[in-house]
């Protein structure tokens, strides 16, 4: 009989429901189950049927529309999630795994240091990496035939490609050269500290390169004396390498600065006893520094007979081959991550 035909091929027809979006699945629904829908009408002709068949085809019908609900209701709780999913990411769920990077040894014992002498009130100045002979060497005191500007020591910048003429412009050979920027910019009282990257005509080995970083620091006002700069070094040494850290001082010779001196701390990887690193003289060598030298000063427009004051000047790859033995220089710019990794705690 007709209506029970119906009623089974709809049976399947609904057991087998597929929508691919919302707007499918609301077209599933107004075509079954809306007033003008296929079981609808269904039910208009079940009005129709003898009462000995109601009982059994009413049953049908009724499994019929149950079925076509749940199926469509079942198919909108997916769509309905999905869309939940795109509009709100869990946000509880694992990340996918992203390799975190690691902070260049570098500079992390650059940060370090400028941590320790902010902490007695210097503040950071920067400088141009790419400089003149003026500031570089010229109000440094640098005699006009001093080695230190000799073509086997510092890099000169051609003004015109191919064509080499003598030429004032150059790559810094030290962080001294912020010191002249700084004097001639600002006024006293000056405490800064100045890191940066220098250049020099070197080959490149384990021991030398031809860029490396230095941290210069510098120290104007009345009355700096050379006590102060004991104080500041010691000061800096023990918060660098640790408490029991002992300094001593070797007079130099910089143009720079008069009187000059060189710093060795005690080997902090033997404690001072001795061992291969400190050469068996349980001292190391961290720094050059000294009193600023008056014709500096003066040539910086500052008065020397008013203001006197101290500098100092660091390597930061002696300081982190001190910290972490890392003794080979070439390693700190051949971005080698099982290098770099090494660093992750620090
Ligand atoms: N500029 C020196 C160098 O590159 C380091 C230095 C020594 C800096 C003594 C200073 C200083 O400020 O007082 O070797």
């Amino acid at each position: 009989m007709a209506l029970k035909e119906n009623i089974q091929s709809l049976l399947t027809q609904v057991g087998e429901l597929k929508a691919n979006n919302a707007e499918e699945l609301e077209a599933l629904r107004i075509k079954y189950l809306s007033k003008k829908g296929e079981i609808t009408a269904l039910f208009n002709e079940f009005r129709n049927v003898p009462n000995d068949q109601k009982r059994e085809l009413g049953q049908m019908l009724n499994q019929l529309r149950q079925q076509a609900e749940s199926r469509i209701n079942a198919l909108r709780e997916q769509f309905e999630e999905a869309a939940a999913e795109t509009d709100h990411p869990d946000l509880t769920r694992t990340p996918d795994p992203i390799a975190l990077g690691t902070r260049h040894p570098l500079s992390l014992v650059r940060e370090e240091i400028e941590d320790i002498f902010s902490r007695i009130g210097f503040t950071i100045a920067q400088g141009p990496e790419v400089e003149d002979d003026k500031h570089v060497y010229g109000m440094l005191n640098f005699a006009p035939e001093h080695p230190a500007r000799d073509m086997q020591d510092t890099f000169f910048i051609e003004k015109e490609i191919g064509v080499q003429k003598p030429t004032d412009v150059l790559l810094r050979s030290h962080t001294s050269s912020v010191q002249t920027r700084v004097m001639t910019s600002q006024k006293p009282p000056i405490r800064v500290l100045c890191p940066g990257r220098v250049y020099r005509n070197e080959a490149i080995s384990a021991r030398a390169h031809c860029f490396f970083h230095q941290v210069e620091g510098l120290y104007i006002d009345k009355n700096v004396s050379f006590a102060d700069l004991r104080e500041a070094l010691l000061y800096f040494s023990k918060e660098m390498f640790g408490p029991e850290t002992k300094i001593r001082l070797r007079p130099s010779y910089f143009p720079f600065t008069e009187p000059s001196a060189e710093m060795d701390i005690s080997c902090n990887i033997c404690g001072g006893t001795g061992c291969s690193f400190c050469k068996g003289t349980g001292w190391v060598e961290i720094l050059g520094c000294g009193m600023v030298d008056p014709n500096v000063l003066e040539a910086c427009g500052i008065d020397s007979k008013e203001y006197s004051g101290f500098a100092f000047g660091m390597g930061i790859e002696r300081i982190t081959n001190l910290k972490y033995r890392v003794k080979d220089l070439r390693l700190f710019s051949e971005n080698d991550v099982r290098f770099l990794r090494q660093f992750e705690s620090c």
